[in-house]
């Protein structure tokens, strides 16, 4: 069995990750040097877990505006997490961002046998056409994981994985079979290394990380959703 991801714990020591003093700081500190995450580091006060527990099963994915969470009957340990969880959203709209808050029982997940999986649980890159950034913050459960560089090889240049990649386009023109890679994402997943400890982003952490995009000064950074456990409760996730 695998051992888990490092848990959040300071100092990290991880030259792909800087810490940061404030929101401010998320925001203003300029991608360089390697580094492809930003961290601010939190303890939240609040009861996330009772928020959770008010969002009624069924849905995989429940995303929760404002409205929803103010109308919710909290203790108040429950109406402090409301506070942050809306407080964090107006500081990315304050930036023109548009946040989504989502209480995640599971994501859409690819079949076993995909010869490169592209869901969010499949170490990746978020990507976009222009200059853009992620962020995002894991109040409940198991926390976003991520993964250095050094400790990861994207899927496409697995010799085994090409070949499979080759054999499923069918054609022999390389350029098509490019673009065939990029229009699928597959260019976008990574497989950890043998010797890859993926860590922890933790819970309360407010993180900026590093997207896939032309002229990006940095590697993205590569991460993945945590493995979804049966029976726990779901995550709750802000993300923009
Ligand atoms: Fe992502």
């Amino acid at each position: 069995m695998s051992p888990g991801p490092i848990p959040f714990r300071l100092p990290l020591e991880n030259p792909r990750v800087r810490i940061v003093p404030s929101f401010a700081a998320l925001v203003s500190t300029p991608f360089a040097d390697g580094v492809n995450a930003l961290c601010w580091p939190r303890t939240l006060t609040g009861d996330f877990a009772e928020v959770v527990a008010h969002v009624t099963a069924g849905d995989d994915i429940a995303t929760l505006d404002d409205a929803t969470l103010r109308a919710l009957p909290l203790s108040p340990a429950g109406r402090a997490a409301v506070e942050v969880l809306i407080e964090d959203q107006e500081r990315l709209r304050a930036l023109g961002l548009e946040p989504v808050l989502d209480c995640i029982q599971r994501y859409p997940q690819d079949d076993a046998d995909a010869t490169v999986p592209t869901d969010v649980y499949s170490f990746h890159a978020d990507s976009a056409t222009v200059a853009t950034d992620t962020f995002l913050c894991s109040y409940t459960e198991a926390a976003s994981e991520g993964l250095r560089n050094e400790e990861a090889r994207r899927c496409i240049d697995v010799p085994d994985t090409r070949a499979a990649l080759r054999r499923e386009f069918g054609g022999a023109d390389d350029e098509a079979f490019e673009a065939y890679l990029r229009e699928n994402c597959y260019d976008l997943h990574y497989v950890a290394l043998p010797h890859a400890r993926p860590f922890s982003f933790g819970l309360g952490n407010f993180w900026r990380i590093a997207v896939d995009y032309p002229g990006c000064p940095v590697p993205p950074c590569v991460h993945r959703a945590p493995a979804t456990v049966t029976g726990r409760p779901p995550r709750l996730l802000l993300i923009s």
